[in-house]
């Protein structure tokens, strides 16, 4: 009985740790913040992500990297979100996201569901904060609670989204630091790269590595080449998964394909190619929770960068425009 009691009172005291680390690892962000203000939002994003998901998984992939893409450029404001127009210039023609991104029409159309729903009140960057956690449980991966508030930005940068998300040709010392500038270690830019366990990528970010490095499985390099054309024009936008195992599927084969040498991107196989972050891909490739639970917590810091909040910005009733 006593023995009981005890355990009983450690496992308190371990949950309540726990709670407070939750509460207090986003300062301004809530797990409820929109409880009372729209009790459906959360419902209606998740319906919505698994429709389209079950009418194509890669849908999952492509809003997991919108956030990515939000996040990384002045933060998680939705500033990718805002279309061009002949006064304004948004993010969507950056190297990086031109012919690349993809969902904007989903988002669209959550939006549009949620103005009905509780007009003014659910902000487009949160919007894709939880399609990015409903996209990735819906393909098998970890579900976590998403911390909320963040408001809408009125402006957008184009520099910002061509300087300051890392590139596929960079080698590890700048993906490190590529992460370091927004406040990521590098095991959180480890287990952040996982995320490439779903989805494709265009021919034109991985025809030298198939066909220029050494660091390759010969005969994945080989199959790579048949739908990637080696001379630059032809073929630029054919797809290939970034995991060849498991595309549609959010698993730690990312890891296992890159201890194999079968990476697609340059920037996947410096992750494991002799140097210090070799130990932690060897880790995550035979530990899935270990990947998970890195992967979740890296989510979150994400989803904290510089957030909009209190009076700062706006909840744009459009997600490709300014109120
Ligand atoms: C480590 C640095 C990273 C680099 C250099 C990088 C680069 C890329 C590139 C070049 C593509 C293919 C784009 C195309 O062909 O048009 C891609 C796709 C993708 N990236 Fe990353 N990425 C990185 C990190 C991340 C992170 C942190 C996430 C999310 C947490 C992410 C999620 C994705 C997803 C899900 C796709 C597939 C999208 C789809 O199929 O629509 N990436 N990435
Ligand atoms: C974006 O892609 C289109 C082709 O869809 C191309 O015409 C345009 O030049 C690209 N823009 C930039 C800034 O690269
Ligand atoms: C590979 O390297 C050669 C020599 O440096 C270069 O000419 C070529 O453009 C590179 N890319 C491909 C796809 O062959």
């Amino acid at each position: 009985m006593v023995t009981i009691k005890f355990n009983s009172l450690i496992i308190l005291a371990i949950s309540a740790t726990l709670l407070l680390r939750i509460s207090t690892a986003t300062a301004q962000l809530s797990t409820n913040h929109y409880s009372t203000s729209c009790p459906r939002a959360l419902f209606t994003i998740k319906a919505a992500v698994l429709k389209a998901v079950a009418k194509e998984r890669r849908m999952a992939a492509s809003l997991l990297r919108l956030h990515f893409h939000d996040c990384f450029v002045n933060g998680c404001d939705a500033s990718v979100l805002l279309d061009d127009t002949s006064s304004f210039t948004g993010e969507k023609t950056a190297g990086p996201n031109n012919n690349s991104l993809r969902g904007f029409d989903l988002i669209d159309s959550i939006k549009s569901d949620l103005e009905s729903l509780c007009p003014g009140i659910v902000s487009c960057a949160d919007i894709l904060a939880v399609a990015a956690r409903d996209s990735v449980a819906a393909v098998g991966g970890p579900f976590w609670a998403v911390p909320l508030g963040r408001r809408d930005s009125t402006t957008a940068s184009l520099d910002a989204a061509n300087t300051d998300i890392p590139s596929p040709v960079m080698d590890l010392p700048d993906l490190i630091s590529a992460f370091s500038n927004k406040g990521f270690s590098a095991k959180d830019m480890v287990a952040l790269s996982g995320a490439h366990t779903i989805g494709q990528a265009r021919c034109t970010v991985f025809r030298d590595r198939v066909y220029n490095e050494t660091n390759i499985d010969t005969s994945f390099a080989r199959t790579r080449q048949t739908n990637c054309p080696r001379n630059s024009g032809s073929g630029d936008n054919n797809l290939a998964p970034l995991d060849l195992k498991s595309p549609t599927f959010f698993d730690n084969s990312y890891y296992k394909n890159l201890v194999n040498k079968k990476g697609l991107l340059h920037s996947d196989q410096v992750l494991y190619n002799g140097g210090s972050t070799d130990s932690l891909i060897e880790s995550y490739s035979k530990n899935p929770e270990a990947f998970n639970d890195d992967f979740v917590a890296a989510m979150i810091k994400m989803g904290d960068i510089s957030p909009l909040t209190g009076s700062n910005g706006e909840v744009r009733k459009n997600c490709r425009r300014v109120n």
